[in-house]
């Protein structure tokens, strides 16, 4: 007797109608027919089942603060950062952790399961990296959280960067961030690079940077960060987020930085619905689009995973914690509309982040932990395509949120009553 089986499920890699089994935490067997009956079953029948989808890239200490104290006028990375400026003198360590809380319950529904968050570390009262602490203890049972110490005002450019963030380093945080685009010159921005990089290898840490979030083609920081890494043996463990300077580019330039970044053994974090809101602001027309070279980075070998940064706050007003909104939105921005190239968004969205964030236990095989989500679609390309309903999401082999199928009463005469996207839509593929 097993404690759970979804029944005829279909998997992200194209496998269709197989009965998963799960024991306890962990998922015990699958099969195309498991005759053993289970405390509880799940009609999974031409539904996809997927291991949680993860979020590499996030900000849960300014979530839900939208118009605090004011909206962002100029809609610009920079009004951005100086609004969140106004805010963080008032910030409480409650007020923090209820919207940070408020936001995972939000996530648990979209079957959103681990979630790397970058804490700014600029004022040195901490309250931020208190609460998200306090977060990630509260929120362990249903949703990993990893910690980045982010220098959200500079590290060098910041009063008290340099000791804010290693202090936040000392209460925990597990991960070094950093924003060498954000420093007053380039050269200090390198010399940031470096200096964290050292941090790093010095405490045992990965990293995770916000590196080159701009439309300057000569933010090449991402190229320091990447020697840094080999300097200091630090391969597998950086990742590099937004990387925007890479859309803008000159094409030669790239041909070398790319092979780099891939014997530094980097983590690629864009995240394409900031980026498309906020990169070529300063365009008039045509505009770019501001993402990094999502499908070029994947050829070399990379791995890309995708965040969702930020939402409701004082760069992004819109969001819903949704990473299948976050793919579609990637697939736009990057043009990959193939079966394929959807199928390698999919796996960013859940595998790649995995990978990126460092997760044991992930995935769908037998001995895995029992974390699965049963979506409202047949296969990946349809998921992202309705950005399906998570019907089921189950952590550790316990169902911890559902959401009824989205299906539309229609009252036409001689037409069906109901209708469900997902049901007869789609070619067979
Ligand atoms: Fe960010």
């Amino acid at each position: 007797m097993f404690d759970l089986i979804l029944r005829q499920a279909n998997l992200p890699d194209g496998r269709k109608g197989l009965d998963i089994a799960i024991s306890g935490s962990k998922i015990s067997e699958i099969a195309p027919r498991i005759e053993a009956r289970a405390r509880e079953e799940i009609d999974a029948t031409d539904r996809l089942v997927t291991p949680p989808f993860i979020d590499p890239h996030f900000h849960m200490d300014a979530t839900l603060s939208l118009g605090l104290p004011r909206m962002n006028r100029s809609g610009t990375l920079l009004e951005g950062i100086a609004l969140w400026g106004e805010l963080r003198p008032t910030l409480t360590v409650d007020a923090l952790v209820s919207r940070a809380l408020k936001y995972c319950d939000l996530a648990v529904t979209q079957g959103l399961l681990a979630v790397r968050t970058h804490v700014d570390t600029s004022d040195p009262r901490l309250v931020t990296v208190e609460a998200m602490l306090e977060v990630k203890r509260l929120v362990a049972p249903y949703l990993d959280l990893q910690l980045v110490a982010f220098p959200q005002d500079g590290y060098y450019r910041a009063k008290d960067g340099v000791s804010s963030l290693n202090r936040a380093l000392d209460m925990g945080v597990d991960i070094v961030g950093g924003i060498p685009h954000f420093e007053r010159t380039m050269d200090e921005g390198r010399a940031s690079v470096e200096a964290l990089c050292r941090i790093a290898a010095d405490r045992g840490l990965p990293v995770d940077m916000h590196c080159d979030e701009t439309d300057d083609p000569l933010s090449r920081h991402v190229e320091t960060l990447a020697a840094e890494t080999v300097r200091f043996g630090l391969q597998g463990r950086v990742a590099g987020s937004h990387l925007t300077s890479m859309h803008s580019m000159d094409n030669y330039y790239v041909s070398k930085l790319i092979p780099l970044m891939a014997e530094a053994q980097m983590s690629v974090i864009p995240n394409p619905l900031i980026n498309i809101m906020l990169q070529g602001r300063h365009d008039a027309y045509p505009k770019r689009r501001g993402m990094t070279r999502v499908r070029e980075l994947m050829a070399a070998g990379l791995n890309v995973s995708f965040g969702h940064d930020c939402v409701m706050d004082p760069w992004y007003s819109m969001g819903s914690g949704d990473m299948l909104e976050v793919g579609h939105m990637a697939i736009h921005v990057a043009q990959m509309a193939s079966l394929d190239e959807k199928a390698a968004i999919f796996q960013a969205l859940t595998v790649n982040s995995a990978k990126t964030m460092g997760l044991e236990g992930y995935g769908l095989e037998v001995g895995c932990n029992a974390d699965l989500v049963l979506l409202q679609a047949r296969d990946p390309a349809e998921a992202l395509r309705l950005k399906a309903v998570k019907l089921a999401v189950i952590r550790r082999g316990r169902v911890i949120a559902r959401t009824p199928a989205r299906v539309g009463q229609l009252f036409l005469d001689g037409r069906p009553e109901a209708v469900d996207a997902s049901q007869g839509f789609a070619p067979d593929y």
